[in-house]
C-alpha cells in the first residue's frame, strides 16, 4: 500500500495568521501549503464577477465546479488572469463565509483540496481542515488569538498595502464572520478533539511557527 503524504492541519478563526504560520511551516519543512480560504474566496470571486445571486445556491455550486484556477509560484490566476489580490479585499472575504454553509458548495470544492495532498507533505489552512477534510491528518492545530489582536493585525496589514481600513468596523465584521463560521450547521470553525491549540495573541510568527514544528517533531520521532 502507498502511504499517504503527511499533512498538518491549522484551523482557526479569521485573521488569526493561519497563511502566514502555514506558509513558514511548509517552508521549513519543505512541503507544499493549501490555502483552502482562497478557494471559497475565489468562487465567491467568481459570484460576484458573473452576477450570481449568492442565495442562488445551484449556481454558487456550479461557479465552484466551473472554477478556472491556477495556483502558481506568484500567484493565482483565475480566468487566466490574476487575482490573489482581489480575493483578498474583506468584501469578498465576507461574502466567501455567507456561501460557505451551503454543504453541496463544501462537496464540489472537497477533491480539489485533497489534491494538495502530495509527497513531502503538505500544510493546509482553514476552518475544517482537522475535521472534515484531512481527518487522519497526523498533526492538527488549532490556532487562536484574540478578536481585538486579530483586527489590529488586520488593520496594519491593509493601511500597508494602501488600503483604507477602521479597526472598529474591522472588530465588528470579524465577530460576524467568526460568528458565522462557528454556527454553521455543516463543518463548523471547531478544534478537532485531537487538535493542539495554540494561542498566537502574545506570541510572534516566529515563536507560533516554533511551537508547531516542535509538535511535529514529536510526532515524527514516534
Ligand atoms: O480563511 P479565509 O478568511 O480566507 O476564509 C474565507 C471564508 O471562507 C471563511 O470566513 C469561511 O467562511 C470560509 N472557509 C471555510 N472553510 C475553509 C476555509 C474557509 O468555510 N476550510
Amino acid at each position: 500500500m502507498t502511504q499517504l503524504a503527511p499533512v498538518i492541519t491549522i484551523d482557526g478563526p479569521t485573521a488569526s495568521g493561519k497563511g502566514t504560520v502555514a506558509h513558514r511551516v511548509a517552508q521549513a519543512l519543505g512541503w507544499g501549503v493549501l490555502d483552502s480560504g482562497a478557494l471559497y474566496r475565489l468562487t465567491a470571486l467568481a459570484v460576484l464577477r458573473s452576477n450570481i445571486s449568492p442565495k442562488d445556491g445551484p449556481s454558487v455550486v456550479r461557479a465552484a465546479q466551473e472554477l478556472d484556477v491556477v495556483f502558481h509560484a506568484e500567484g493565482i490566476l483565475l480566468g487566466g488572469r490574476e487575482v490573489s489580490e482581489d480575493i483578498r479585499q474583506e468584501q469578498v472575504g465576507n461574502l466567501a463565509s455567507h456561501i460557505a454553509p451551503n454543504p453541496a458548495l463544501r462537496a464540489a470544492l472537497l477533491a480539489r483540496q485533497r489534491a494538495f495532498r502530495v509527497k513531502p507533505g503538505l500544510v493546509a489552512d482553514g476552518r475544517d481542515m482537522g475535521t472534515v477534510v484531512f481527518t487522519d491528518a497526523p498533526l492538527k492545530i488549532f490556532l487562536v488569538a484574540d478578536v481585538q489582536a486579530r483586527a489590529e493585525r488586520r488593520c496594519k496589514q491593509l493601511i500597508e498595502k494602501g488600503i483604507s481600513a477602521n479597526l472598529a468596523d474591522l472588530l465588528g465584521d470579524m465577530r460576524e464572520r467568526d460568528a458565522r463560521d462557528i454556527n454553521r450547521a455543516v463543518a463548523p470553525l471547531v478544534a478537532a478533539p485531537d487538535a493542539h491549540t495554540v494561542d498566537s495573541s502574545n506570541l510572534t510568527v516566529e515563536q507560533t511557527v516554533q511551537s508547531i514544528l516542535d509538535l511535529w517533531s514529536v510526532v515524527a520521532g514516534k
